[in-house]
C-alpha cells in the first residue's frame, strides 16, 4: 500500500476527470452502463483515501454539459445511479464531516437527483473537514459564459465599472472559485490527454496528471500515486526556480524584478 506523501506537500484542491467507464465495460463485452456502476465504486474508494489523507476539496467531473446529448437510456441510468450514490453514502458523508457542493447547472438536473443532492447538501453545509463537489451538468465554457452574461447585466445596472474589473473581480462570478480553494491538482484517467471543458479557468496553474488507467480500475494506490508525483513538482507561478525557493525558506521573493520562467 503506498503512503501519503507529508501533509505540507499535498494539494488543497485535487480535481478528477474520470473517464473510461465506457471503455473498460466494452473490452469486458458488458453494456457501457456496467463501467458507470463500477466507477460509482471508485468514487467511493476515492473519496474515502482523499478525506484519509487530508485532501481539503475534491471535485470529481461527474457528468457535463455536453453528457446530455448521449442516448437517452445512458442519461438516465446516470442520474439513477447519482441518485443511488447520494442516498447510499448520506451516512458516510455525514459521518465523516464532508461538505458536499457542486458546480454546474444544477437546475438542468431531475427531480430524481435534484432532491436527494439538495437536502444532502443543506444537511452537510455545516461539515469542514473536507469539500466533495461534485460538477453535474458542468461546463467550464458555459460557466465563464454565465459569469461574463452576469458581470454585462452587472455593467448595465450600473452596479460595475468596466474599468475596475480584474482576475478577482471575475473570480466573484464564479461558483468554483466562491466555493472551493484554488485548484491544484488535475487527474484524468484513461490515457486521454485533454480538459474537455473541465475546469477551464481553475487549471490556470495546476499540475496536470494523466493515468492509463481507466476510471473503474483507478483505486487508493492511484490516488496515492497521483498525490507523489505532485508532491515532487516545482511550481512556479509565473517565478524563476531560485525566487520559489527562497520563498520557501525565508517567505521572501528574491529578485522582484528579475525576469521570470514563462511558467
Ligand atoms: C466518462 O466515461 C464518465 C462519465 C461521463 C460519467 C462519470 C460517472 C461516474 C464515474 C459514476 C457516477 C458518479 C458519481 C459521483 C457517483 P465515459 O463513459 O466517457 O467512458 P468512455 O470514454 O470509455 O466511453
Amino acid at each position: 500500500m503506498l503512503e501519503a506523501p507529508p501533509r505540507e506537500r499535498l494539494p488543497r484542491h485535487v480535481g478528477i476527470i474520470m473517464d473510461g467507464n465506457g471503455r473498460w465495460a466494452r473490452a469486458r463485452g458488458l453494456p457501457r452502463e456496467d463501467g458507470h456502476d463500477r466507477g460509482a465504486d471508485s468514487v467511493r474508494t476515492v473519496v474515502r483515501a482523499a478525506r484519509k489523507v487530508g485532501i481539503e476539496a475534491l471535485t470529481l467531473f461527474a457528468f457535463s454539459s455536453q453528457n446530455w446529448d448521449r442516448p437517452p437510456e445512458e442519461v438516465f441510468h446516470l442520474m439513477e445511479l447519482l441518485r443511488r450514490y447520494l442516498v447510499q453514502e448520506r451516512a458516510e458523508i455525514l459521518d465523516n464531516g464532508i461538505r458536499l457542493v457542486t458546480v454546474g447547472e444544477a437546475e438542468r438536473l431531475p427531480p430524481l437527483v435534484r432532491d436527494p443532492l439538495g437536502e444532502l447538501m443543506a444537511a452537510s453545509a455545516h461539515n469542514r473537514d473536507m469539500i466533495l463537489c461534485l460538477a453535474l451538468s458542468y461546463g467550464g465554457r458555459e460557466m465563464l459564459t454565465k459569469a461574463v452574461r452576469e458581470m454585462c447585466r452587472a455593467v448595465a445596472a450600473g452596479r460595475l465599472d468596466p474599468e475596475s474589473v480584474e482576475v478577482a473581480t471575475v473570480e466573484t462570478y464564479l461558483e468554483s472559485a466562491r466555493l472551493l480553494p484554488p485548484l491544484d491538482l488535475l487527474i484524468r484517467t484513461s490515457g486521454e490527454h485533454r480538459i474537455s471543458n473541465f475546469f477551464l479557468w481553475e487549471t490556470a496553474y495546476a499540475e496536470l496528471y494523466f493515468t492509463d488507467k481507466q476510471w473503474p480500475e483507478f483505486d487508493r494506490d492511484d490516488l496515492m500515486a497521483a498525490l507523489a508525483d505532485f508532491a515532487r513538482r516545482e511550481r512556479r507561478f509565473g517565478m524563476t526556480g531560485d525566487q520559489v525557493r527562497t520563498q520557501a525558506t525565508t517567505g521572501d521573493v528574491a529578485g522582484g524584478s528579475a525576469p521570470s520562467d514563462l511558467d
